[in-house]
């Protein structure tokens, strides 16, 4: 691992994170696109809009039969997925909860999941509304804490979710010691790791242990604010043809178009999750010495409790920040209020600048009691860092404090 390893335009924030992952932006540009798959040797994949594909004789076919089972512009995707993976397979779907939902199936009643305390609110709406009322058994853990994440393991645990960093509190999990515990514990339990914030330019959740890697492709996969989508990463072949089975049996897969989009934006990922981190990492610095600011969580910052976690499996940070905010739910109403190149908005990831209050946006079907341990009080606040210039983006957040705290400028 090299430890000095900085990029040209990212200053000094890389500093102490792992090297980057080889020939990533190649990857991203090369595999999966090939002309030569296309008659017309389209050099960008054309949308496949096609529904069904003719036979040349009945079970006669060149790959592809109907489009829920397969299609020539999701098989581009998927390609390009699996390489920045470091994965075997990779296969998209019609949503991040529609990539948990297609994972969760290969459980049956009776069936234990484990999932870490602090995920995304609709993660934990499915499995406490959904997941138990089909019979399966869902214990929530704090997995930064491996004598937690071992005592909830249960003879029943089939699955056990670990989202870093977790949504919206920020806290890193360390992936290869938990699924090397889980494993120990039982070598058939599943791991998976969402690694929405984190896109595969940051983090490869399988080199580290992990069975599944799965996003909300709706953020920084994408990156462009306009597509819904989920993906899940394996180098297993056994949960492949599962989950191949289930995608196709459940039917919850993205349009070509949904595709050709997500194929798109992951061209220039790397470059825009470099620039992501450089802007958070500016914005979080202003923040932590802003004194109309209680505390700022950002991984990339040492005052992160796992800031050296982050910087042993990550090799950079998004753009991803929260903090609270000194005063009450006023105080946070009126800082969002008052940005001016952060919308207020759920979702995160793209190239705009967003910023939401966990407790009423995001994460309000979490129950109250719930929010309250996990710290998603009435002065949190999340932001999504976008690509916008850094100074412009410090200038927003400046104005906006000013704006909460007339009285300590
Ligand atoms: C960490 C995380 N996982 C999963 C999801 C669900 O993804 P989707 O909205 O694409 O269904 C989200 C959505 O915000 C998320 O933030």
């Amino acid at each position: 691992m090299d430890l000095k390893q900085k990029t040209e335009d990212g200053g000094d924030v890389f500093a102490g994170f792992c090297s980057r992952f080889k020939s990533f932006a190649t990857e991203a540009i090369h595999v999966g696109q090939e002309p030569e798959q296309w008659k017309s040797m389209a050099v960008v994949p054309p949308i496949s809009l096609s529904t069904t594909f003719k036979q040349h004789a009945p079970g006669n076919h060149a790959g592809f039969e109907y489009s829920r089972s397969g299609n020539p512009t999701r098989n581009c995707l998927e390609n390009a997925v699996a390489a920045l993976d470091g994965a075997k397979y990779s296969l998209a779907l019609a949503s991040g909860l529609a990539a948990t939902v297609t994972i969760t199936h290969m459980l049956k009643s009776g069936d234990g999941i484990v999932c870490m305390d602090d995920v995304y609110g609709g993660t934990n709406r499915y499995f406490q509304r959904i997941a138990t009322e089909l019979g399966l058994k869902v214990a929530f853990a704090d997995c930064t804490k491996p004598e937690l994440l071992k005592a909830a393991l249960k003879p029943n645990t089939k699955l056990v979710w670990i989202e870093t960093p977790t949504n919206p509190t920020m806290k890193v999990v360390d992936i290869r010691a938990c699924s090397d515990l889980i494993h120990e514990h039982n070598k058939d339990i599943v791991v998976v790791v969402d690694n929405t914030f984190m896109s595969a330019y940051f983090q490869r959740p399988l080199a580290l242990g992990a069975d599944i890697c799965m996003y909300s492709a709706t953020k920084y996969m994408n990156g462009h604010s306009d597509v819904v989508m989920g993906l899940v990463s394996t180098n297993r072949e056994d949960l492949n043809e599962r989950l191949r089975f289930l995608q196709n049996a459940l039917g919850g897969v993205p349009s070509p178009f949904d595709c050709f989009l997500v194929n798109r934006g992951l061209k220039t990922l790397h470059l825009r999750m470099e620039r992501h981190f450089k802007n958070a990492m500016g914005a979080a610095k202003f923040l932590e010495a802003d004194p109309r600011v209680e505390r700022v969580i950002f991984p990339g910052l040492p005052s992160h409790p796992q800031h050296e976690v982050m910087k042993k499996q990550c090799t950079g940070c998004p753009g991803m920040i929260t903090f609270y905010i000194k005063g009450n739910l006023e105080h946070a109403s009126t800082f969002l209020s008052n940005l001016k190149i952060f919308a207020i908005a759920e979702s995160l990831g793209g190239y705009e600048s967003l910023a939401e209050h966990p407790a009423i946006m995001t994460h309000a079907s979490v129950p109250e009691k719930e929010r309250c341990l996990l710290g998603i009080s009435d002065t949190l606040i999340r932001l999504s860092v976008g690509l916008e210039d850094e100074a412009d983006i410090i200038e927003d957040l400046k104005q906006a404090l000013a704006a909460a705290h007339p009285t300590k400028n």
